[in-house]
């Protein structure tokens, strides 16, 4: 197989395709023949080493009893079940599939418990660049934060992957949406995600403008992956009892704070969230994804795509905030 490795944490420089064994498939595993890999923010994360010493992140990504270094980059992909483990049932050689795992690689060794079946009407593309981060999109607007018909929603980086995303979801709930991205090139994708209102964040105070655009009220709820440099101005765009939902954090983490803030700022309530609680979901989901696609009501936005050797280029342009939607990698 071909992957791209780390051996140190660093600029997209670190990033080389090498020629590695096949690993050997163990009980309860699935060889993937990878078709598409998606490129995700919290990839760049981990090559320049911001999730280590975060717990969450090193048990998820950790594999037991091996070292951090060297280790295969990517977090998400699609492609074809090549081979499986002795004890798995439920799925067949040939199936096509989306996972979470090591993406940035020929192949990829699963366990099948994280696989999940591409529903036909979807490319390996769309399956890569959109069916997990669709999901996560449905999972906050629709029970992180379930936002109503008639409310308004603010979407920090909403011309990103998951940004366009939440933006179509919030709308096919009937809400009203401000979007918000850092250039006016990309603020055109934002009104085409059916945003009411975008605003450019080197031009505008975006907390004063939520706050003219809602007649002084404040927004109802935030959706934010961008984390540190939105922190105070998503909680002064919010009116009284908002909710902010922050999901990642690609400008930094937010230090600690005085949870005094929330009662000052109006009663806010925060979390810090992710796909888990809301798995159960999924299935409803994956039955509506087709037909949102199939009725125009969601669009995945492919910004480029790349050959696995150019998957440092990948990560310079995400880097320059240059990406609207998602980029993907070709094996
Ligand atoms: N909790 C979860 O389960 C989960 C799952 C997937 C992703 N995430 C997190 O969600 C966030 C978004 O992920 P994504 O892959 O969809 O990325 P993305 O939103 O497509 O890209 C990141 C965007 O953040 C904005 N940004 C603001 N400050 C930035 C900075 N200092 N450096 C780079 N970009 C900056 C940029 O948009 P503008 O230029 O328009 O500002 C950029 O396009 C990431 O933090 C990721 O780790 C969380």
């Amino acid at each position: 197989m071909r992957a791209i490795r780390i051996h140190s944490y660093g600029g997209p420089d670190v990033m080389h395709l090498e020629d590695l064994p096949t690993p050997a498939l163990a009980p309860g595993q699935a060889l993937v023949r990878v078709e598409a890999a998606s490129v995700n923010f919290l990839d760049i994360q981990k090559r320049r080493g911001e999730l280590v010493g975060q717990a969450f992140y090193h048990r998820a990504t950790a594999v037991s009893g091996q070292p951090d270094l060297p280790t295969i980059l990517g977090s998400q992909g699609a492609g074809v079940i090549e081979a499986l483990g002795s004890d798995v049932a439920q799925f067949r050689a040939g199936d096509r599939v989306v996972f979470a795992g090591t993406s940035y690689a020929t192949h990829a060794i699963v366990p099948a418990a994280r696989l999940i079946p591409i529903p036909a009407d979807l490319t390996f593309e769309q399956a890569a660049a959109g069916m997990n981060q669709g999901f996560l999109a449905y999972a906050f607007t629709h029970f992180a934060y379930p936002t109503k018909p008639g409310e308004w929603c603010l979407v920090q980086a909403a011309a990103g992957g998951l940004g366009l995303l939440l933006c179509q979801m919030a709308k096919l709930r009937g809400s009203k949406v401000i979007g918000v991205t850092s250039s006016e090139e990309k603020s055109k994708f934002v009104t085409e995600a059916g945003a009411d209102e975008v605003l450019v964040s080197t031009q505008s105070d975006i907390a004063k403008e939520a706050r003219r655009i809602t007649n002084g009220r404040g927004v109802n709820v935030v959706y934010d992956g961008v984390g540190k440099d939105t922190f105070q101005s998503n909680l002064d765009s919010l009116g009284p009892a908002g909710y902010l939902v922050i999901y990642g954090q690609s400008s930094g983490y937010i230090p600690p704070f005085d949870i005094m803030t929330l009662q000052e700022k109006g009663s806010l309530f925060l979390t810090r969230t992710n796909g888990l609680p809301y798995l159960k979901e999924y299935p409803t989901y994956l039955q509506q994804l087709p037909t949102w696609l199939r009725e125009g009501k969601l669009s995945i936005h492919i910004h480029k795509t790349y050959p696995l050797a150019e998957a440092a280029e990948a990560h310079a342009a995400f880097e320059r905030r240059e990406v609207v939607g998602r980029l993907l990698l070709l094996p």
